[in-house]
């Protein structure tokens, strides 16, 4: 069965990144973590669009059959419109692809919603927010990636701080409720720099799982995001 996130208020969510978690000792990993988050982020990679393989939709469904937090999952592949019923199927509760490997992203963002999954697209640094400008009405969620997709553990590019706050500002004045993810290099040393700039779902990989206690990370940034939610007025 799905599990839905709270998306209509306007709390700042926290999605661990699997990706730096150990994934022979997956399960223990996500335990380790005390439910000090929100959503978990399942960064799906086919060697192709970026170098890497990680797993596919049966892993992501093991995943969420053992857990009861829902799944934010991102997909790194080409041709991600073949992809959709798959993750869907898995159990995915937000499903986002790269803007970058669709030619029709609006239709690939009404399928994801048609299936009643959240639908969002993803742009890598390079790729300007006129990208989704129009797409807005179709979408759920805004991921911003500020490294470059492939990697767990790289350095947050700065001038991704602007281009958040550029794209906060386009969403604001559209009027649509869509979340605003950002992606790479994010720790609590640079989470107030990107929730002020306006980022309202946070992904962290490296920064949680490989610190000496996750479960304690983990709840120390769900601190800092309450402190930081309350300084912006979103709670
Ligand atoms: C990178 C992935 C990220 C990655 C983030 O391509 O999309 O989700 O896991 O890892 P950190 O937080 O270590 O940069
Ligand atoms: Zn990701």
């Amino acid at each position: 069965m799905k599990k839905y996130a709270d998306w209509t208020s306007r709390k700042t969510l926290l999605c661990p990144s699997i990706l730096s978690a150990d994934l022979s000792d997956l399960s223990n990993s996500i335990a380790a973590l005390n439910d000090n988050y929100d959503m978990l982020h399942c960064d799906v990679m086919d060697g192709s669009y970026v170098p890497l393989i990680t797993f596919g939709s049966q892993m992501v469904k093991q995943v969420s059959e053992k857990i009861d937090k829902p799944l934010d999952v991102h997909l790194m592949v080409k041709n991600p419109e073949k992809q959709i019923r798959n993750f869907v199927d898995a159990g995915a509760c937000s499903l986002v692809f790269h803007r970058e490997m669709s030619f029709h992203p609006q239709r690939v963002l009404s399928e994801i919603r048609s299936l009643g999954c959240f639908a969002g697209i993803s742009l890598s640094p390079a790729t300007p927010l006129e990208d989704v400008k129009y797409l807005l009405a179709d979408m759920d969620m805004l991921l911003l990636m500020t490294v470059n997709p492939g990697f767990g553990g790289q350095v947050y590019l700065s001038q991704m701080t602007e281009k958040i706050r550029s794209a906060r500002a386009m969403i604001d004045a559209s009027g649509y409720p869509v979340r605003l993810q950002v992606d790479g290099g994010i720790s609590r040393n640079n989470l107030g720099e990107v929730m002020r700039a306006g980022a309202d779902m946070v992904v962290s990989g490296s920064a949680i799982f490989l610190a000496d206690d996750p479960g304690m990370e983990a709840g120390a940034f769900q601190s800092d995001m309450r402190d930081l939610d309350r300084e912006l007025n979103r709670v």
